[in-house]
């Protein structure tokens, strides 16, 4: 585990649903420069339970009053889609910097909205991709921006199984659940195209941008069969790269992730596992230089603790931003927005020209 430093951010995790239980509780009390400082639920029996287990300094039942405590330094926001958007503009307006879980929104004009919320407040906003904290991802990254020089072409695919409940259950915490929790009005999975994209897809269009920059437009095809709902989707980069994603959920065979990249100067071929085992990605790079394929261990696979290591070095230390900003959550509401409308249409959409909400 890593050795505590002196100086550390004082965070408090709004939510104590089953991605606070499963990743940032144990993120906030093992990061190196971050404690858990206060959690905050409105379900007393889950917050009390947590409180135990976990012993942050505070537990609030309110999030305004956690909010106005003055040592409380950012927040996580660990709750449902909806309520990303109105719990991070009360924390940056509180003067918090705000760790807010993917997706950031599902409205391209909320998400501009929050952007001029982070402007203002001159406080700190990460979007909770925590795959770019991924070591194997970190490499790929490096690669491409050192070495690999003209990017060709990128082919990423995110492809959940149908096993992974299982698989999770096997290594996951035992999942509390309240009946009290605060959900929104709406049931998130009555509508699973729309579910699947923001869950599932906002990580894949993510890591495509991670890599491939900008995104100009999609032209997606949707095929809902057998139970298996597959995205194909044909990217155009900024860059003029050519890109193609597969968003299936899900497959029927193991959790199915990865990436080949193609470049002048290499190529690189990733294979992602499911997040919950903490296993770095095994990503092959090929260096055309020496002909050789090398592949970064990455011992240490604990993405969600190492994001939140990043996002306090940026605060603590000034280091550079490695997480996803305000701009790249944005630029992720609007790809998905863009492939919904266009699997609808079968016509390309502009990520520009998008508005509204997926
Ligand atoms: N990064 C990842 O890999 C990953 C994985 C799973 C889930 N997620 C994301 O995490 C988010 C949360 O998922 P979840 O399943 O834990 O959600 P959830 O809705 O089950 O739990 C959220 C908890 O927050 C509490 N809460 C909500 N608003 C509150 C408020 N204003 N004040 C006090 N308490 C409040 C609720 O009572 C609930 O207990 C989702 O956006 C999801 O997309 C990310």
């Amino acid at each position: 585990m890593p050795r505590k430093e002196a100086r550390r951010l004082r965070v408090g995790v709004l939510g104590c649903g089953p991605i606070a239980q499963a990743a940032h509780f144990e993120s906030c009390t093992k990061a190196r420069n971050a404690d858990l400082y206060a959690i905050c639920d409105v379900a007393d029996d889950l917050r009390q339970r947590m409180a135990a287990t976990h012993a942050p300094d505070k537990s609030f039942a309110d999030y305004d009053a956690m909010l106005a405590d003055p040592d409380l330094e950012a927040v996580i926001i660990a709750t449902s889609d909806p309520f990303h958007v109105p719990a991070s503009i009360k924390a940056l307006e509180a003067g918090k910097h705000v760790l807010c879980e993917k997706p950031l929104a599902a409205d391209v004009e909320e998400a501009e909205t929050l952007k001029r919320v982070v402007e203002r407040s001159g406080k700190l906003l990460q979007v909770g991709h925590m795959k770019r904290f991924d070591p194997g991802l970190e490499a790929a990254k490096s690669f491409i921006d050192t070495e690999m020089g003209d990017l060709v072409a990128l082919k990423a695919w995110y492809c959940d199984s149908t096993h992974r409940y299982h698989m999770t259950d096997a290594v996951q915490p035992l999942i509390v659940a309240s009946k009290a929790a605060k959900k929104p009005n709406e049931n998130p999975k009555a509508d699973l195209d729309r579910y699947y994209m923001l869950a599932h897809g906002s990580h894949l269009v993510d890591t495509a941008r991670y890599f491939g920059g900008a995104i100009v437009s999609v032209e997606a095809r949707l095929l809902n069969r057998a139970g298996i709902r597959c995205w194909f989707i044909d990217v155009e980069f900024a860059n003029g790269a050519l890109g193609h994603l597969d968003l299936t959920v899900a497959v029927r065979m193991d959790w199915h992730e990865g990436f080949q990249i193609y470049g002048a100067n290499g190529s690189i071929v990733g294979k992602t596992h499911n997040p919950w085992y903490y296993k770095s990605s095994e990503v092959d790079i090929f260096h055309e230089s020496d002909g050789t394929t090398r592949r970064v261990l990455g011992a240490d696979g604990h993405f969600y603790r190492r994001q939140l290591e990043g996002f306090a070095d940026v605060i603590l230390n000034g280091m550079p931003m490695a997480g996803a900003d305000i701009d790249d959550g944005i630029a992720s509401v609007r790809a998905m927005v863009a492939i919904a409308q266009s699997a609808k249409t079968g016509r390309p959409v502009t990520l520009a020209s998008v508005s509204g909400a997926l």
